[in-house]
């Protein structure tokens, strides 16, 4: 075994994203890609002499590869000791976990989230930092800077470590240590929920479905859902991960995940149903006939989470994502709650959540999260609205039902127009951030436009800012449009298109979605001009 040192040309990739650094996986398996972010990492946080990593990803095709490597370059670079999932396993939030439980120095990810696995599809690898949370935009910012100076990078001449055996090892100096992926977040999952009442709610006959969808959630989902909490085999589907994730799209959504839908929109489906994506983090929930959209879910927790133990005390605030619904912003003014508006990605909700400022944080891409770990965990949230419905003893349905009669409806829905033309996406954008100044006031279809802005957050723990995080458009209906460019697409551009309108308690609460929102869809179309600049008659995906 010797230590060598490679050059590398400097790293050309663009800037990690909200997510990390996501490509094409033939990109990855370039010779030095992989190494020279991984080096670029090592050498922004100060070195990795001394430190300990936890490694695991969602199993995806190139995961077992790209983590030898990782591990021959963190013993390379004088670490002390890697804890890594067996088999290479790790859902995003129980590597958080893992981080903060050992007191990690951080930890890589590799995963490229919800998009699909295969040597022709995507991968992707995100470091998080000691709090178990995605690297900050300054840290960010910094990898990319060390990688565009780098000349070489540190690995070892080794053979592959065994990572189907728990237990400990050495690797040049670095102890290794493989782990159950599960343990450690099954049992952070019985601190938090009262795994009784769930399991007598599943005794006494509640059915439900979990689709893992091929990807990571499978082991954890069959080891807590059916062999802990008694739900009988086989209630979770598609429950072994795969490099490709059965050819699927690992996506917890109506389009991706329609079988599941199907299953609990017919008659004798399951009186609950969930998905999670591929590393696990996001989650779709659905009851029998019906589907609950990540801003209501958002919102019902809020509402709800003082039914759990481990959030009996109440919550000290909610965040959300600037583009999902304003739903939980009415549950945090009736319980007198600071609610927090954030830019997308959930990076923003570390420093609300270290700060002890909120407890619960949420997306409406299916990102729900709280301050068990420091990011969006999708079992997580099945285990809250399980616990919930296991104290409330009535219906998905009926919970909603109640909701919107006590908090009112924000009718919502997300289109994107995929691999679109980066040069017309980005013009289109620029175009109506040009003529933002001058919409106040004027009317588009059938609505007027209150106000017109770009989304600026500026942290209100450490103060950093973060400019032109989307156009948001508010009519003087209370209804609201928002338009931004997503930063993990990796084919051209994705736009995504927000609608949202609200609707108090006493008015139309069992609209059709797209129904209820035809008026907001044409305004934000007759206002971005997307469908011209674009040439794109209509969304791709509808969510
Ligand atoms: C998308 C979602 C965002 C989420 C991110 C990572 O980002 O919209 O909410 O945090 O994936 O899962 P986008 O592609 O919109 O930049
Ligand atoms: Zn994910």
């Amino acid at each position: 075994m010797s230590l060598v040192s490679r050059s590398c040309t400097p790293f050309l990739g663009q800037k990690p994203g909200t997510s990390g650094l996501r490509k094409k996986t033939r990109v990855f398996m370039e010779p030095g890609y992989l190494e020279s972010f991984v080096q670029s990492i090592f050498n922004a946080i100060g070195s990795a002499k001394g430190k300990a990593f936890v490694i695991g990803g969602d199993g995806r095709y190139f995961n077992a590869e790209a983590i030898q490597e990782i591990l021959r370059m963190a013993a390379a670079n004088g670490a002390d000791r890697a804890i890594i999932g067996q088999n290479g396993l790790l859902s995003t939030p129980a590597a958080s976990n893992l981080i903060r439980k050992r007191g990690a120095d951080g930890g890589f990810i590799l995963s490229a989230s919800h998009n699909p696995g295969g040597i022709d599809a995507d991968f992707g690898l995100k470091f998080n930092g000691a709090n178990g949370g995605p690297a900050s935009e300054s840290l960010t910012e910094k990898f990319y800077t060390h990688s565009q100076n780098l000349s070489e990078y540190t690995t070892l001449d080794a053979d592959d470590i065994d990572l189907s055996r728990v237990g400990v090892s050495e690797l040049e100096g670095m102890v290794v240590e493989v782990v159950d992926p599960v343990a450690d977040y099954a049992a952070l999952m019985r601190e938090i929920f009262d795994f009784n009442r769930i399991r007598a709610l599943l005794a006494d006959g509640f059915t439900l479905s979990f689709d893992a969808m091929h990807a990571v959630t499978g082991p954890y989902a069959t080891a807590i859902l059916e062999d802990e909490l008694g739900a009988p085999k086989g209630s979770v589907l598609n429950a072994v991960p795969s490099v490709d994730f059965g050819k699927g799209h690992p996506d917890p959504n109506p389009i991706w995940a329609k079988p599941l839908v199907d299953l609990v929109m017919s008659p004798d489906g399951p009186d609950f149903a969930a998905a999670s994506d591929g590393d696990g983090d996001r989650n779709m929930i659905l009851g029998k006939g019906i589907y609950v959209t990540p801003s209501d879910s958002l919102a019902v927790l809020a509402a709800n989470a003082h039914l759990v133990p481990g959030y009996g005390k109440g919550l000290a605030g909610v965040a959300r994502s600037m583009p999902t619904s304003a739903a939980v912003d009415r549950v945090a003014e009736r319980l007198g709650l600071d609610c927090y508006e954030t830019p997308t990605g959930w990076k923003f909700f570390g420093n609300l959540l270290d700060a002890g400022r909120i407890t619960l944080c949420g997306e409406e891409s299916a990102g729900t999260g709280s301050d068990h770990v420091r990011e969006k965990d999708g079992l997580w949230a099945v285990l809250l609205w399980l616990n919930i419905l296991a104290e409330r003893r009535i219906s998905v349905r009926e919970i909603m039902q109640d909701h919107w009669q006590t908090y009112g409806r924000n009718y919502y829905s997300r289109h994107d127009y995929e691999a679109v033309d980066s040069t017309k996406a980005e013009q289109m954008i620029t175009d109506l951030a040009n003529r933002l100044p001058q919409l106040p006031g004027s009317e588009a279809g059938n609505l007027v436009i209150a106000t017109a802005d770009q989304f600026f957050y500026e942290d209100p723990v450490d103060g950093s800012e973060s400019k032109n995080q989307g156009i948001r458009i508010v009519f003087e209906s209370g209804s609201r449009g928002v338009i931004r460019l997503s930063g993990t697409g990796t084919d051209n551009a994705t736009i995504r298109l927000y609608l949202e309108q609200f609707t108090p308690s006493e008015g139309a609460l069992h609209m059709e979605t797209q129904t209820a929102l035809v008026g907001v869809a044409e305004a934000m179309s007759l206002i971005t001009r997307l469908h011209d600049i674009c040439d794109r008659p209509a969304p791709d995906v509808v969510t």
